[in-house]
C-alpha cells in the first residue's frame, strides 16, 4: 500500500524551487488518488532561530500556499508538525538509533553550520532524525522531494534498517525518495550554480509565491544569462548553468520536457525567451498568489484546517509510535 509523506519548512516564504520541486508534485500525487500526508515542519524551522510571530504567520501562509496550489484538505492530510506529538517522540528514539558519524556526513548540516559548527543548535545536528521520524511515524513508503533532500531520505532508510535490525523486527518500511520532473533542483536567478533558496540574502535570486505579476516578470527579465542564443539541443547547454536553469523552469511550468522546450526555442535570443518565460510564470503563478492572499484573510479557518489535519495525522501515527515503545521495551501502563 502506497502512502506518501512530505514536508516543507515554514522558515520563510515558499519559493519557486519549493513549488516546482515539491508542492506542484504533491498536488499531482494527491490527484492520482494516492494517500497523501503533507506537513509544515515548524519544529524543523526552529533549528535556526525564528521570530515567534513570523513563524506563526509563515506557517499559515505556507498552508494557504498549499491549498492555493491545489492541495485539498479533504483528500490530503495537511497539518503542522508540532500539533502531532508522535514526531518528537519518535525522533528521540531515532536519536538513539542514528550514529554521530551518519549525522556528521550530512551535507545540508555542513552547509548550514559552516565553519562555526560549535555555535549551531543541537537541533540542527539532529534535524535528519526528526525528518526520519516524520516519515516513519506514518510508515510512509514514498517521499516526493527535490534533489537536495536525497541524502536525508537515504539516512531515513538507514535508520529504518538499523531499527529493524537492532530490535529484530520487520517494522519500518524502507522508504523510496521520489525525485521526478524537470525542476528537481531550481537554481538561483543570480547564479546558476547555486540552489534557489529562501535564505539567500538577495530577493532577486528567487521567485516567491507571494510575488505579484510585475515582480515575477521583472525578476525573470533580469535573470542572469550569458549572451549566446539558445542552442538546438540540451547538449548545447553544457557549461551554461543559468540558461539550463531557465529551460528547466520553463519545462516544469509548461509541463513539457526540457528537450521539447529547447526544440521550440532553438536559436532564440534571451530577449525573446525571457519574456516568454515571464509570461508563462505569471500565467501559472498569479492565480496561486491571488488565492493565497484571499485565504490569508481568514487565519482562523487556516488554523481550523491544520487542527483537523493534525487530528487525522495523529490517528495514524499514534498507534505506530505506541508499537515502537513496546518494541524497545518501555512500560506503558496507563
Ligand atoms: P525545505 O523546506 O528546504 O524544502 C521543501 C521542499 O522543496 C524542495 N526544494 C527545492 N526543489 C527544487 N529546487 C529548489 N531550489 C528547492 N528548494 C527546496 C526540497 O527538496 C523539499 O522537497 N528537510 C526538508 C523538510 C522536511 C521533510 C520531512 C521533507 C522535514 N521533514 C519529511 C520530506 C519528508 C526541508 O528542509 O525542505
Amino acid at each position: 500500500q502506497t502512502r506518501i509523506f512530505s514536508g516543507i519548512q515554514p522558515s520563510g516564504g515558499l519559493t519557486l524551487g519549493n513549488y516546482l520541486g515539491a508542492l506542484k508534485r504533491f498536488v499531482q500525487k494527491q490527484d492520482e488518488g494516492i494517500e497523501t500526508i503533507y506537513c509544515l515542519v515548524d519544529m524543523h524551522a526552529i533549528t535556526t532561530w525564528q521570530d515567534p510571530e513570523k513563524l506563526r504567520h509563515q506557517t499559515r501562509e505556507a498552508a494557504a500556499g498549499f491549498i492555493a496550489a491545489g492541495i485539498d484538505p479533504a483528500r490530503s492530510i495537511l497539518f503542522n508538525q508540532s500539533q502531532v506529538t508522535a514526531h518528537a517522540e519518535l525522533a528521540w528514539i531515532f536519536n538513539c538509533v542514528a550514529r554521530m558519524g551518519w549525522m556528521s556526513r550530512m551535507t545540508q548540516f555542513k552547509d548550514k553550520a559552516g565553519k562555526n559548527s560549535e555555535n549551531v543548535s543541537l537541533g540542527l545536528y539532529a534535524y535528519p532524525a526528526l525528518m526520519a521520524a516524520d516519515i516513519l511515524a506514518y510508515k510512509a513508503t514514498h517521499v516526493p522531494v527535490g534533489e537536495d533532500q536525497k541524502q536525508h531520505i537515504e539516512l531515513t532508510r538507514d535508520i529504518a534498517l538499523k531499527f529493524n535490525n537492532d530490535y529484530k523486527v520487520n517494522f519500518f518500511p524502507v522508504t523510496e525518495p521520489v525525485i521526478e520532473g524537470a525542476a528537481t533542483r531550481v537554481m538561483s536567478l543570480r547564479d546558476g550554480t547555486k540552489k534557489m533558496s529562501k535564505s539567500d540574502p538577495s530577493d532577486q535570486s528567487r521567485i516567491n509565491l507571494t510575488d505579484d505579476a510585475d515582480k515575477i516578470a521583472q525578476k525573470f527579465r533580469k535573470a542572469k544569462t550569458d549572451s549566446e542564443p539558445l542552442p538546438d539541443s540540451l547538449e548545447g547547454l553544457a557549461g551554461r548553468p543559468d540558461a539550463r536553469n531557465l529551460i528547466n523552469v520553463y519545462a516544469a511550468l509548461a509541463e513539457m520536457t526540457p528537450e521539447a522546450v529547447i526544440t521550440q526555442y532553438a536559436g532564440a535570443q534571451f530577449g525573446t525567451f525571457k519574456p516568454a518565460l515571464a509570461d508563462l510564470a505569471v500565467e501559472k503563478l498569479s492565480p496561486i498568489t491571488t488565492k493565497m492572499s484571499q485565504l490569508m484573510q481568514d487565519p482562523g479557518e487556516i488554523d481550523r484546517i491544520l487542527g483537523e489535519g493534525a487530528a487525522r495525522a495523529d490517528a495514524i501515527a499514534r498507534p505506530i509510535v505506541d508499537q515502537v515503545y513496546d518494541i524497545v521495551g518501555m512500560i506503558r501502563s496507563r
